[in-house]
């Protein structure tokens, strides 16, 4: 059995990386898989959310979903604090994992920065809720951006210490689907760091919510350095700029990179970045009046949760129980 589960944090906006580098992904896979989409409103609160804005990105999240094309009738979309078998399934993993593994995370020495001693114990813990939520369903295959790669090993990790310590093969060892060409969307001011939600500079990104003169702009003001484009891809050495322009061109038209640089191999960066913007408004601007459409109606994007919500109890489940059994925990 095939079974896709992903997740997104719903804090502040979505970006252009989110979409290219995964929520697009997980639309394309919905024709082949059956899939779990979930808003890991638990993974969030590991650094300090407002509860009221919790609540807000929560429901701008799924609208963002719905509008670039998940369906939420045939696919599950949920948030992740309203099945509890992620956080019981999370403790039973912080007993798996050993403290060596998570001490090696990436993703946690640049979240916790220089000040570790007063990070959350959630932020260290992060990767075993993010197995816990893909193991809770089984899941298979699993749609990400490059920068959950490393969260993914560990969770195959988790899933054979498991089997193994409990002499079973309740896990599956997950697949990453690290997808397209643009797997690692990079900041506009700084074409060697990671497009972010929470890179200070607002010009860094494009926010699935930019209006087509923001997008325009950001574009414009996007770093490049004084050569023409390369025509081939030996040419984007030592020119991260070059390539993740380029790179998001290819992505947002659904081309190959050879194609863009056959295209605009040679010219100039400002006529370049007039095709990127046209291409960026016009591929992203029916996913925003879409997005606007649902979020006037809050109430259907709740229904939309709730549902899910309750189908991802009903698949979870008897997969707890199955594992209550396994550890040992008494089901009297
Ligand atoms: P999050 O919310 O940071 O990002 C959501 C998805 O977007 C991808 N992504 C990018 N892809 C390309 N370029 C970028 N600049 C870029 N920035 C973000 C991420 O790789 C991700 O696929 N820990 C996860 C959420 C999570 C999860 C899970 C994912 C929780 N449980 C279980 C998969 C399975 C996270 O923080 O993603």
């Amino acid at each position: 059995m095939h079974r896709v589960f992903s997740g997104i944090q719903p804090t502040g906006n979505l970006h252009l990386g989110n979409y290219l580098g995964a929520t697009r992904n997980w639309v394309a896979l919905q024709a082949d898989f059956e899939c779990i989409f979930c808003i890991v409103d638990m993974h969030a609160i590991t650094v300090w959310q407002d509860p009221e804005q919790l609540r807000a990105s929560t429901r701008e999240v799924a609208a963002s979903l719905i509008a670039a094309g998940v369906d939420p009738r045939r696919h599950v979309v949920f948030n992740q604090s309203q099945v509890p078998g992620h956080a019981e399934l999370a403790w039973i993993f912080n007993c798996v994992a050993r403290m060596g593994w998570l001490n090696r995370m990436t993703q946690f020495k640049e979240k916790a920065g220089k000040n570790k001693e007063n990070a959350s114990v959630g932020l260290f813990a992060y990767p075993n809720l993010m197995a816990a939520d893909i193991l809770l369903y089984k899941a298979t295959h699993v749609p990400v951006g490059d920068d959950q790669k490393q969260h993914l090993e560990l969770t195959r990790d988790i899933a054979q210490k498991f089997n193994n310590d409990f002499k079973c093969d309740i896990f599956p060892i997950v697949e990453p689907l690290i997808l397209g060409v643009a797997t690692r969307v990079m900041s506009l001011r700084d074409g060697t760091k990671k497009m972010s939600k929470s890179d200070p500079s607002d010009l860094s990104r494009i926010n699935m919510i930019d209006d087509a003169d923001t997008i325009a702009k950001k574009i414009r003001k996007a770093k490049t350095d004084p050569e023409d484009l390369p025509v081939s891809e030996e040419g984007f050495a030592g020119r991260p700029e070059a390539r993740n322009l380029m790179s998001i061109y290819a992505a947002l038209d659904g081309i190959e990179m050879d194609a863009v640089l056959g295209r605009f191999g040679g010219a100039q960066f400002s006529t370049f970045k007039q095709e990127l913007a046209d291409l960026a408004v016009a591929k992203l601007s029916p996913i925003q009046d879409e997005m606007r459409r649902l979020m006037a109606d809050p109430g259907y994007i709740d229904g939309v949760l709730r549902d899910g919500a309750a189908r991802a109890r009903a698949i979870a489940a008897p997969i707890m129980a199955e594992i209550q059994d396994i550890v040992g925990f008494l089901r009297a």
